[in-house]
C-alpha cells in the first residue's frame, strides 16, 4: 500500500468510526465522524446537478436550477484552454454556492467508438487535447475552492454492460491512449479527487485494481487526492480498500463498513488501510470545508459564458460559396422541431435542470427583427409526421435559404446504454432529401452528442453546422453564428467516418461475454484512418471559419521542455477569427509500431482581419514518448521528427522538422537477446564485438559484412553461439551480461 497517511483528527476515533468515514451517508454526502463534518458530492460535469429532495442518482427527482453548459462534447470543440478554464470557475462558483464540496467531472475517457452512448460527456478521441482540456477544466473549477472528480478512471469507453465489462487493452495503446489523458491532469492539476471506473481492465475491476489505483495513480504519477467509486461500482469493499479505494459512494447503508470491520478483527485487513483511506476522506473534507462560502453568482454573467462557450463549440464543416453567415434581411425559413426545440445535452447523470433555455428560432426572429417562417417537419418522438413533413417542404421552396434542423433525438443517447447506428432517423433524411429537391439552398444545422453519417447528403447541400450539444444558450450561439454575429471557430476533436464500418472499433465494439478486445490498439481515431488511409467525411481538427487563415515560416527547435514550433499565422480574410494551430509529429524510420501522426500541440489564436502573428506551440518532450514495454516506462526514441502543421489532421499548411535525441533503452540482456539488442548495448557491445572480430569463426565474418549485419542483427546470441564455428562461450557470455544488467540498474 502506497502513500500511507495517518491524520491526527483520526485518533479518536474508533475502527468502526473510521470504516464509516469511507462510505456515503447518502446518495451525495459523506458521513459526519465525530470531528469530520459532512460534504456533498454532486454531478458534473458541465453544470450543477443539485438535486432539491427525494435523492435518487440518475436524477428522477428535480434538480435545482444552475447553468447548463455546454457538455464536453461542445467543449472539447473550442480547443480554447483559457475559455475551458473560465468556464472550470463559473462551475466551481456555482458547485461553491451550492455548498457543493465536489463536482463530478470532467470525464475524459477516449471516444474509442463514434457508438459510445455517452460521448457526449467525453471531450475526444485523442488523448493531449482529453488531457490538455481536462485539466483547464479542473484548474478552473478548483480555483475556486471546489474539487474536481476526474472520471471514469478507466477505459470506460462503452456503456453496454458497464458496470461488469473487460475493456481488454495492451500496455501500449493503454498507457499511449487510454491512461495518458488522465496522467496529463492528474500530474498538472492534482484533483482532489479521481472517480474510478464501473469496468474492469484486463480482467480486474477499477475499483479492486491495486495496479492502476496504486502502482501508476498514485506512485508513478504522484496523485495525492482521493479515490471515490463510481456510483455502485464496488464489488467487493474489502478488496477495493486494499487496492486503494478510498470512498465508495453513495451509501450502503453501513453494510460495507462492517464488512470493512469485521474483515480487520479477522486479520485480513491491516487496519492501516483503513486509517490512510480515512486519512484521505478527512483530508477531502478538509479542503472542502476551507473553500466553503456562500458567496452568491451572476446568473445572466454565467448564462453569458455559457454562450460564449457554445458559440466556440460550434463547428462549421462545410460552407460553399459562402452561404453562411446570412445577412439579416435574407429570405430566410426554419424548418425542423429541433430548430424551436433544441437538444442541448445528453441524458443521465449529467442532466442539469437550466436556469434558461435559448432556442435558436425565436434567437433567429429576434436577431433579424422578422417573423421568420418555421415548419416543424418532423417529430422527435418517433411518431409519423408526413404531414409535417409535406408542410414543410411546401414552406422550403418559397425561401431564398432554407435553415434545415436535424439531429439525434434524445432517447437514442444516454448514459447506460450504446447507439447502435449512426444515422440521423429515417424521417428526418426522407425530409431533408424532398426539401433540397424543393430548395437546394439548404443549410443543415446538426444536433448531436456523438457523430452521425453525413456521407449520405453532404454533397448535395452547400453548408453543413456541427451544433453539437450546446447547454441552455445553444439556440442563441447558433443564430448568432448563422449570422455572422460571431465566427465559428470549433474544431472537431473526433473524425466524421464516412461510415460506421471505417471506424476503428468497428468490428468488437461492445466485445462478447463480459470482454471487449480493444483489437484496434494503438490505432484510435485518426491515428486509424490515417494509418489505413481511409476516406474520412470531416477529419479530426477540421472546421471552417467565415475568414481564412494562411500558415508561413514553421521552424521547430529543442529546448529543454521538448520542442517549440513557430509558425506565422495570417488572417487572410475580411473578418476577425480565431485558428486552432495544430502540430503533429512524427517519426518516420521508429523501431515501434507508430501511428502515422499524432497531435502534439495546439494553440487556438484570435486575429483580427489581416493581422499576422507567430504562433508558439509548445510540444512537451513526454508527449512526443511511447511506452517502452520491455522496461516498464515511457521513452523518446531518437530521429529526425517531422513536425506538420495546419488547420486538422488532413489539412498541413506548413512542415518543420528537427533532430531529437532519444532516451538511451537498455533492455535487460540474457541468451535470448538478439546481437543487435547486444551491440546496442554501451556495455556489453564493444566487448561482445571485439571478442567476435577477434575470433576466426565463419560468424565473425558474417558480422564484419555490412550487407549482412542487419539480418544477423535479429538472431539471438545462443542461436548464432551454435552455428558451426562460431566461438562464443556462452558461459562468459551470462557473466558479461550480469555485470550489463546490474551496471544500468
Ligand atoms: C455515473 C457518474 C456519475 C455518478 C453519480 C454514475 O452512474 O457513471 O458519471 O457521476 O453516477 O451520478
Amino acid at each position: 500500500m502506497s502513500n500511507t497517511q495517518t491524520d491526527p483528527i483520526l485518533d479518536g476515533l474508533s475502527l468502526e468510526q473510521k470504516a464509516s468515514l469511507t462510505s456515503g451517508a447518502d446518495f451525495w454526502t459523506t458521513k459526519a465522524v465525530s470531528g469530520v463534518p459532512s460534504i456533498m458530492l454532486t454531478d458534473g460535469p458541465h453544470g450543477v446537478r443539485k438535486q432539491e429532495e427525494g435523492s435518487d442518482h440518475l436524477g428522477l427527482s428535480g434538480s435545482i436550477p444552475t447553468t447548463c453548459f455546454p457538455p464536453a462534447v461542445g467543449l472539447g470543440s473550442t480547443f480554447d484552454v483559457e475559455l475551458l478554464e473560465r468556464v472550470g470557475v463559473a462551475l466551481g462558483e456555482e458547485a461553491r454556492a451550492e455548498s457543493v464540496g465536489v463536482l463530478l467531472g470532467p470525464g475524459i475517457n477516449i471516444k474509442r467508438s463514434p457508438l459510445c452512448g455517452r460521448n457526449f460527456e467525453y471531450i475526444s478521441e485523442d488523448p493531449l487535447v482529453s488531457g490538455v482540456l481536462g485539466s483547464a477544466l479542473v484548474r478552473g473549477l478548483q480555483s475556486q475552492g471546489v474539487g474536481a472528480s476526474l472520471k471514469h478512471f478507466a477505459a470506460n469507453n462503452q456503456e453496454a454492460d458497464r458496470m461488469r465489462v473487460s475493456a481488454d487493452i495492451d500496455e501500449r495503446p493503454l498507457r499511449e491512449i487510454y491512461l495518458r489523458g488522465f496522467q496529463r491532469v492528474v500530474e498538472q492539476e492534482q484533483p482532489w479527487t479521481v472517480m474510478c471506473s464501473y469496468n474492469k481492465i484486463n480482467g480486474v475491476y477499477a475499483s479492486q485494481d491495486s495496479w492502476l489505483l496504486n502502482t501508476v495513480l498514485r506512485d508513478d504519477w504522484g496523485f495525492d487526492g482521493l479515490v471515490v467509486s463510481d456510483w455502485g461500482a464496488v464489488s467487493d469493499r474489502v478488496a477495493a480498500l486494499a487496492a486503494g479505494l478510498d470512498l465508495e459512494m453513495p451509501s450502503t447503508n453501513g453494510r460495507t463498513d462492517a464488512e470493512i470491520v469485521a474483515a480487520v478483527r479477522a486479520g485480513e485487513l491491516d487496519e492501516s488501510v483503513v486509517d490512510t483511506a480515512a486519512g484521505r476522506v478527512a483530508e477531502l473534507v478538509r479542503k472542502a470545508v476551507a473553500g466553503a462560502s456562500d458567496t452568491p453568482y451572476d446568473r445572466d454573467a454565467h448564462h453569458g459564458i455559457a454562450r460564449e462557450a457554445a458559440a466556440a463549440s460550434i463547428v462549421l464543416l462545410k460552407n460553399d460559396d459562402a452561404v453562411l453567415p446570412l445577412a439579416t434581411d435574407a429570405s430566410v425559413v426554419v424548418i425542423g422541431e429541433l430548430g424551436q426545440n433544441a437538444r442541448y445535452q445528453g441524458a443521465g447523470s449529467s442532466q442539469v435542470n437550466p436556469t434558461r433555455l435559448d432556442n435558436a428560432l425565436d434567437s433567429i426572429r429576434e436577431l433579424t427583427g422578422a417573423e421568420v417562417p418555421f415548419a416543424a417537419g418532423y417529430t422527435t418522438d418517433g411518431t409519423d409526421s408526413v404531414e409535417l413533413a409535406q408542410e414543410a417542404v411546401a414552406l422550403a421552396a418559397t425561401a431564398g435559404t432554407v435553415l434545415l434542423f436535424l439531429g439525434v433525438p434524445a432517447d437514442q443517447e444516454s448514459e447506460g446504454f450504446d447507439r447502435t447506428d449512426i444515422e440521423l432517423p429515417a424521417t428526418q433524411l426522407t425530409l431533408l432529401d424532398a426539401v433540397v429537391a424543393a430548395n437546394p439552398r439548404t443549410v443543415v444545422v446538426l444536433s448531436n452528442g456523438g457523430v452521425v453519417r453525413l456521407s449520405g447528403f453532404a454533397d448535395r447541400v452547400p453548408a453543413i453546422v456541427e451544433g453539437w450539444l450546446l447547454g441552455q444558450a445553444g439556440g442563441s450561439a447558433v443564430a448568432q453564428m448563422l449570422y455572422g454575429v460571431t465566427n465559428p471557430s470549433g474544431r472537431l476533436t473526433e473524425t466524421i467516418p464516412v461510415r460506421l464500418q471505417d471506424s476503428p472499433a468497428f468490428l468488437d465494439f461492445g466485445g462478447e461475454n463480459g470482454h471487449a478486445r480493444y483489437s484496434e490498439g494503438l490505432f484510435v481515431g485518426y491515428r486509424w484512418y490515417d494509418a489505413r488511409d481511409i476516406a474520412v467525411s470531416y477529419a479530426f481538427g477540421h472546421g471552417l471559419s467565415y475568414t481564412t487563415f494562411a500558415y508561413s515560416d514553421a521552424t521547430a527547435t529543442v529546448d529543454a521542455d521538448g520542442v517549440t514550433v513557430r509558425v506565422t499565422v495570417t488572417n487572410t480574410g475580411a473578418r476577425d477569427g480565431a485558428e486552432v494551430v495544430q502540430v503533429y509529429s512524427s517519426l518516420a524510420a521508429s523501431s515501434v509500431v507508430r501511428a502515422p501522426r499524432s497531435l502534439a500541440g495546439f494553440s487556438k489564436v484570435f486575429l483580427v482581419a489581416g493581422e499576422s502573428r507567430e504562433v508558439q506551440v509548445t510540444v512537451r518532450r513526454e508527449d512526443l514518448a511511447y511506452w517502452e514495454t520491455r522496461i516498464g516506462g515511457w521513452v523518446v526514441e531518437g530521429g529526425e521528427y517531422l513536425f506538420e502543421v495546419g488547420a486538422s489532421s488532413r489539412d498541413f499548411r506548413a512542415t518543420a522538422q528537427v533532430a531529437i535525441e532519444g532516451d538511451l533503452v537498455l533492455s535487460p540482456l540474457n541468451a535470448e537477446s538478439t546481437m543487435g539488442e547486444i551491440l546496442a548495448n554501451p556495455i556489453a557491445g564493444p566487448i561482445v564485438m571485439q571478442t567476435l572480430a577477434g575470433a576466426s569463426g565463419e560468424g565473425a565474418g558474417l558480422m564484419a559484412d555490412p550487407s549482412v549485419f542487419k539480418m544477423m542483427a535479429s538472431i539471438p546470441i545462443a542461436r548464432l553461439a551454435m552455428f558451426p564455428g562460431v566461438d562464443i562461450d556462452m558461459e562468459q557470455l551470462d557473466q558479461l551480461f550480469a555485470a550489463a544488467n546490474a551496471a544500468q540498474g
